[in-house]
């Protein structure tokens, strides 16, 4: 083992902090040979002292204060792997202002505050890394930064939630409702802490913002994501989908609108193509499709959440974080490590008249005379164009009736219009379910 000593704090213990602990234990020999420094986790804050824990653990290197360990000048690499947005960002203050390389998994702490810590970062000559925040072990964050560095992104769309990703693919396969999937992918370790993050599709766009930061320099405000979780996908629309070569997805878009002016970041369930990039990208893995202007597309897959891919990703930053300590500051490597390459000054959001897309729409009614009739006339009042009206033959008797459209080629402020206007008809019987059709290659 060679002379010098790098020594980790581990700020959360849970299903990431553990595995990152235990494969670092494992791999300390062959991460001592390829850095040439002996690399070692030398404290551990907890939420609960005592607690019963997947791996062995020295007690006496634990302790309940994280702030402890980030001012602790005997710690090189502080990773927070608490979760939350409170104490994970004193946390990281503390151990930046400390001159300390942060390593995080949250990507909820970055939506936040992302602009602060990493300007925070840079004043004292720390750094914050933050591969295992987005598509689990996928290295998403290092292809932007370094493997595409010379592309401008017109679009980037993503399956970055590996719970909703599984809930779907067992929904789809199993013809389960998604309460029952979301007690396994809980005991499986997918699912956040409070799992209305997941469905709610609030995981998925705080990781979209971060990839817009990455792609764009800019970091957009939460409130200007439009977001919907899983929760309202229904059997109707999985059975829709799979009789028409579609799979339904929780996908994030970040696309450039406006000749490049306008950015567009949003969180759908969303109908794909099975034979698309993303279409058959199943159960908790992650996907990401970039088009970039001088590669054209890359597609990245792999496990989305869980111990070991989180941890493969946590443990990437470490290394990187290692290699800085060793060899120096950042500049040969990492031309972009604490900052996105491009200047994202003077982007604006797209407005929803310059998002266009086909739609789908799934509407419960009365099954009554005139109701076609007065459906067609709200959508064409707001020029949305239909594709195709299924109904099933409803029996004799039959109070209500599913009725599914899509529609050709509209913008989102004339579907959200549309959509509106059906919500107040008398002849509704349900809330209509809105999606669109995605156009991902
Ligand atoms: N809950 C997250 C997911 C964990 O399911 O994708 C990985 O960020």
């Amino acid at each position: 083992m060679s002379s010098r000593s790098i020594r980790i704090g581990l700020c959360g213990f849970g299903v990431v902090g553990q595995g990152v602990f235990d494969h670092l234990n494992k791999k300390r020999k062959a991460l001592g040979a390829l850095l040439g420094a002996d690399m070692s986790v030398t404290r551990i804050a907890v939420r609960e002292k005592g607690k019963k824990r997947d791996v062995a653990v020295d007690e006496g290197i634990i302790t309940s204060d994280p702030i402890s360990i980030a001012t602790d000048p005997e710690i090189d690499i502080v990773c927070e792997l608490m979760g939350g947005t409170n104490t994970a960002r004193e946390v990281t203050v503390a151990a930046l202002k400390a001159g300390k390389i942060v390593v995080t998994a949250n990507k909820a702490l970055l939506c936040d505050h992302g602009k602060e810590l990493l300007s925070i970062a840079q004043q004292y000559g720390g750094h914050v890394l933050f591969e295992a925040s987005v598509a689990g072990g996928i290295p998403v964050i290092k292809a932007i930064r370094e493997g595409l560095v010379i592309n401008d992104f017109s679009s980037i769309y993503g399956i970055l939630n590996g719970t909703c990703n599984y809930i779907l693919t067992r929904m789809a396969n199993e013809g389960l409702s998604y309460q029952e999937i979301l007690v396994e992918a809980k005991e499986l370790g997918y699912a956040e802490a409070d799992e209305s993050l997941d469905v709610d599709g609030i995981d998925a766009a705080h990781k979209a913002v971060v990839l817009a930061y990455l792609a764009h320099g800019k970091w957009v405000d939460f409130k200007n994501v439009r977001l919907q979780g899983i929760k309202e996908v229904s059997q109707e629309d999985i059975l829709f989908a799979k009789d028409n070569g579609y799979a339904v997805k929780l996908i994030a878009v970040v696309n450039r609108e406006r000749g490049g002016k306008a950015l567009h970041v949003s969180v759908l369930p969303t109908l794909v193509e099975r034979r698309s990039s993303l279409g058959s990208v199943d159960g908790v893995f992650n996907a990401v499709s970039i088009h970039g202007d001088v590669v054209g597309e890359t597609v990245y897959i792999g496990p989305g959440a869980g111990r070991h891919a989180t941890a493969s990703a946590v443990i990437s930053d470490i290394v990187d974080a290692a290699k800085l300590l060793i060899f120096g500051g950042p500049e040969g490597r990492f031309p972009f490590l604490d900052s996105a390459p491009k200047n994202g000054g003077g982007i604006d959001i797209a407005r929803p008249d310059e998002i266009h897309s086909r739609y789908y729409v799934r509407l419960v009614v009365m099954d009554q005379p005139g109701v076609m009739a007065e459906i067609a006339s709200i959508l064409a009042s707001h020029k949305v164009s239909l594709a195709s009206v299924t109904q099933k033959e409803v029996p004799e008797k039959a109070e209500r009736a599913s009725l599914i459209i899509t529609t050709h080629l509209t913008t989102e402020e004339a579907i959200l219009r549309a959509v509106a206007d059906l919500e107040g008809l008398t002849i509704l019987e349900e809330k209509p379910f809105c999606m669109p059709i995605g156009t991902i290659s």
